[in-house]
């Protein structure tokens, strides 16, 4: 009779195999699951840190090659799930049951920030991830007219129920005034605007909550990041280096309110505005390069006609290109609060 296998001897193997973003192991992460020996049969559950994970064949295929190494194992069934980290500061700070906020900004307007926002938060949801995308753009709220959705289902005793599309819970200062009407806000009401939009909107449990800025580095990121702890920003630029000024103005006010920077994503690449910005912005600024995407007018009919280009026409090589973005996100949101989570807390003394 054959010596039957342990579960030691498995967990030793999958010890070996490295999660390729956290650069850690799966068993030291925590990542395995209801591992289970029979006979020459082994199973096991590889749980990733996001639904979005761009490498989750390479690691799935690492997982079952370690453990079909083990002497006397004949038959492997690897399981993938998910289940998005906490991160602990949201709920504290707001008593919100979401787990990470993630804003959208620039340096300067038209760059295609609420454009990336929508596609990025419509692909987390495709993905199989919860995902909310709050419109912080209150001076001209786009988010409405791009996910299609003109107004609120209402409120649900003293809080606003979120309108939704595409699997995305949405919430726009769009949906509280009427078409036309002039926008003005100064500081204090702006920062209630987004305490409410926060605090009064039942978003119910989140993976991620997207958030659309407005352009420039003035009061809203400032309020957005006094309020609530975001896990990190994104920077949008475009390919001309004459925007790179800009761009890297915007990035390293993020950098000032101590809002991780998960990355630089150059947006309608092409022949019209180049290409290399985004990049450029990145190396200077110490930052990761996010991905390109390319001018189509897919993308803009997409905006226009409230179906994103994601869902409308997820062939185009903008739609693929938003997508692995998106996966490149949710992956540098797992580093990120990683790092975060391993950093060694600081006690201030008074
Ligand atoms: N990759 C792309 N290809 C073609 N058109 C695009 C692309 N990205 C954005 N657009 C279009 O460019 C215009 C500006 O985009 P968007 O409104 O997303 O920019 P923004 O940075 O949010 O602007 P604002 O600063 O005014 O908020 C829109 O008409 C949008 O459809
Ligand atoms: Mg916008």
């Amino acid at each position: 009779m054959s010596k039957s296998i342990s579960s030691e001897s498995i967990l030793a193997a999958l010890g070996k195999v490295q999660e390729p973003e956290l650069h850690k192991d799966l068993v030291a992460l925590n990542m395995i699951r209801d591992l289970a020996v029979e006979g020459d049969r082994v199973t096991f559950t590889v749980v990733l840190t996001t639904p979005a994970c761009p490498l989750q064949g390479r690691i799935e295929q690492e997982a079952r090659e370690a453990v079909l190494a083990v002497p006397g194992v004949k038959h492997v069934t690897v399981k993938m799930d998910s289940s998005v980290p906490v991160d602990g500061r949201l709920r504290g700070a707001l008593d919100l049951p979401i787990k990470h906020a993630v804003a959208v900004a620039s340096g300067k307007g038209g760059v295609g920030k609420s454009t990336v926002a929508v596609n990025l938060a419509v692909a987390l949801a495709q993905s199989g991830a919860r995902v909310g995308l709050m419109d912080a753009d209150i001076y001209g709220p786009n988010i409405p007219t791009m996910m299609g959705v003109q107004k609120i289902p209402g409120s649900n005793g003293d809080r606003i129920v979120p309108a939704e599309a595409y699997g995305v819970k949405l919430m726009s200062m769009g949906f509280l005034v009427k078409p036309g009407q002039p926008l003005i806000w100064r500081g204090p009401m702006l920062n209630s605007a987004i305490r409410q939009f926060l605090g009064d909107v039942d978003w119910g449990e989140l993976d991620y909550l997207v958030i659309d800025l407005p352009p420039g580095t003035g009061d809203a990121p400032l309020s957005l990041a006094q309020i609530l702890p975001l896990s990190g920003v994104v920077i949008v630029t475009l390919p001309q280096t004459v925007s790179l000024e800009d761009a890297s103005r915007g990035l390293e006010m993020f950098r000032t309110l101590e809002v991780p920077i998960l990355g630089v994503i150059e947006n309608m690449r092409g022949e019209f505005f180049g290409e290399g910005g985004g990049e450029d912005l990145a190396r200077v600024a110490k930052v990761p390069f996010l991905g390109a995407v390319p001018m189509e007018s897919a993308v803009r009919i997409g905006g226009d006609t409230g179906e994103p280009v994601v869902v409308n026409q997820p062939d185009t090589a903008a739609a693929r290109r938003l997508m692995e973005i998106a996966g490149q996100v949710a992956a540098r949101i797992s580093v990120v609060s990683l790092e975060r989570r391993n950093a060694p807390s600081i006690e201030l003394l008074d």
